[in-house]
This record gives structure tokens, sequence and C-alpha cells, in this order.
């Protein structure tokens, strides 16, 4: 068994960020309501030459450049999205060719879980040595799939993409704890694109309750799995859905005085499968956590899905 390791890190975001002022328009809301009910102020939104394609390859050159690895020794490539305006191929394989790679490549549809769910395939596939560098992209054009007059979806998502690289390294510097992760079809129109429309259609109380109800608890024993106490934590950076979630969340778990709590979704709205990899950036670049910091990973959404890891930050 190898250990495993998480590199670098990196985020790529859309030119375009949008103040709640102006992404309103016509929809009977306003900024107040929108910075109260969910802690946004803006979101970037991609332009024309900002694809899906794009983002991924921007967040992914960066992460490498970041791990100082030779392109050529990544032997496998993850995307995880939703917003994939192609039925195929993925964006992985076309990504690898751009970067000059020629990795095992494919994507992963877990929704707003997609990353944390893709991390622990990379961690399976270097701990068994199928692989020894991963790199691993969650990205979403997921502004396409919003239909700017539902006042319930409209002002609460964002595009954007974040990257890691993940690479073997000797057991007693493992860097990615034991998964726990699940899924309840039941929950799956909760968060949906009926088919043939184009538009994602959303129960905003019912996701809201689900989250504040069960996300906590998930995370608790991805802890407990780790051995390490919530409150031992350097940083909790759950999935972006809502600043109001998260702050329950972090409440509910019972964090150290000095946790620091991702707040990405304030500045880049719902970013789906990016939202992890885009907060940790954001609080790398801060540097409010610093290289081998413990932080605790959980992603949650459609389907339901959820994964939540405990990691060592790069
Ligand atoms: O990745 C997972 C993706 N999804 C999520 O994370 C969504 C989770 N859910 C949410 O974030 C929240 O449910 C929303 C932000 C979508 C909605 O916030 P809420 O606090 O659950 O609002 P609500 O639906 O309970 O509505 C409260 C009030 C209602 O008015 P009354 O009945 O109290 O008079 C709504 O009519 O707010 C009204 N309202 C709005 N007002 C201004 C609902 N939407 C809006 C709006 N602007 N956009």
């Amino acid at each position: 068994m190898n250990g495993v390791k998480i590199l670098s890190v990196a985020a790529q975001r859309p030119a375009a960020i949008v103040s709640n002022n102006e992404m309103i328009g016509d929809l009977d809301t306003d900024d107040a309501w929108i910075q109260a009910r969910t802690g946004i102020r803006t979101r970037g939104v991609a332009n024309d030459e900002e694809t899906l394609l794009e983002m991924s390859t921007g967040a992914a050159s960066k992460a490498i450049a970041a791990a100082g690895i030779d392109p050529a020794s990544i032997d496998l490539t993850i995307v995880a999205t939703s917003s994939n305006p192609i039925v195929t191929p993925g964006i992985a394989p076309p990504m690898t060719a751009r970067l000059g790679v020629s990795s095992g490549a494919f994507d992963v549809m877990a929704a707003c879980a997609g990353f944390c769910y893709s991390l622990n395939i990379a961690a399976d596939a270097i701990r068994t040595g199928s692989a020894r560098n991963v790199l691993l992209v969650g990205a979403e054009r997921i502004t396409d799939r919003m239909d700017p007059t539902d006042r319930n979806t409209a002002f609460l998502f964002g595009d954007g993409a974040g990257a890691v690289v993940v690479s073997a390294t000797d057991l007693a510097n493992d860097g990615v704890g034991p998964v726990v992760w699940g899924s309840d079809g039941n929950l799956a129109d909760y968060i949906h694109v009926p088919v043939g429309e184009k538009y994602l259609h959303m129960d905003g109380q019912g996701v809201f309750k689900w989250a504040i109800t069960k996300v906590a608890d998930i995370a608790r024993e991805a802890c407990e799995k780790a051995g390490i106490a919530p409150n031992e934590l350097a940083a909790f950076i759950p999935h972006q859905a809502n600043l109001r979630i998260i702050e329950a969340l972090a409440r509910n778990l019972k964090l150290g005085e000095n946790t620091v709590v991702a707040d990405d979704v304030r500045y880049a709205g719902n970013t789906s499968a990016a939202s992890v990899p885009m907060a940790l950036t954001r609080l790398k670049e801060e540097g409010r956590v610093q290289t081998g910091d413990p932080a605790l990973l959980i992603g949650f959404g459609s389907g339901m899905t959820w994964a939540s890891q405990v990691i060592r930050c790069p």
C-alpha cells in the first residue's frame, strides 16, 4: 500500500464577477435578501470563451505547475462535473490532450459531491498502485443550467474550476483520510434537470433541511475514521452551497476556536463540483491554511449524494 498526498491545488475563476444587483434583472428579489439567506455577494459567470474545457484546462495547468511534476508522469486524470454540454466524450480526454498528457481519463458525475467522490477514487488508485500521479479537476459551467426567471435558483450558482495533483508517498506521510460516502436516491427529485429540459429544478427548502439534519453526522464520521476530533481541525471546507448551511454545520460540529471555515460561496456562489477545490485555493491564497494542516472536506448535492474525508492541506 502507498500513502497518498495532495501536492497542489489551484483554481480558474471566470473573468466576470457579477454582483447581486447586476444579476437580478427583472427577478423579484434583492441584494439584501440574497445576502441574508445565502451569504452570496457575487458569483463568477463564464463568458463564451470560458468553456468547461477551457476552465478545466486552466485550473489543471496551474495545479501541475504548482506541484512541479512532469505532466508526462500523470497516469490518471479525473474531471468531476455535471455541466458538460456534450454527451460524449467527457471533459477529461480532450483536457489531457491539451496538457500533453495521455493518461487514463474519465469524468465523474456525482453533482456537488463529485470532487470528494473523485478524490477517494484517486486515492484508492494510488494506494493500490494503479496510479502514482493523479490529476483531479472539479469544474462547472452551471449557470448555463439556470433559468434566469427562476428566483429559486438564478442567484445561487456560479461557474469555475478547481484542480489538485494527488501523488503517491510513504504511508507515514499519508494525507488523504478514509472516505465516508453514500447516497439517497429517494430524494433524486430535490435537484434535477428533467428529461428534454435545459434548466435545473430545485426544492430549495428540501435541500436545506436535508443538509442541516444529515450532513454534520457524515462529517463527524469522516473525522472519527481519520482519528481526529472536529475541534482539532485547522480548516472545515464543505461544499459551498449556502453560507447559512455552512455556518449551521460548523456550529453542529463544534469546531475549534481556531478552525477556519471556508466561505468562497460569498464571492463565487455555489460552484457545485468545483466548490471544494476552489474554496481550498482561496484559503491557501489568503494564507488561512498552511501546508500539512488537517482539513475536513465534505461534498453533498443532487442525488442526493455525499462524500467526506479529512486531508492534509497541500
Ligand atoms: O448544492 C446544493 C444546491 N442547492 C442548495 O444548496 C439549496 C439549499 N437551499 C437554499 O439555499 C435555500 O432554501 C434558498 C436560498 C434556495 C431559499 O432560502 P430559504 O431561506 O429556504 O427561503 P424560503 O424558500 O423558505 O422562502 C422564505 C421567504 C418566502 O416568503 P414568505 O413566505 O416568508 O413571505 C419566499 O417567498 O422568502 C421568499 N423568497 C424570496 N424573496 C426574495 C424566496 N425566494 C426569494 C428570493 N428573493 N429569491
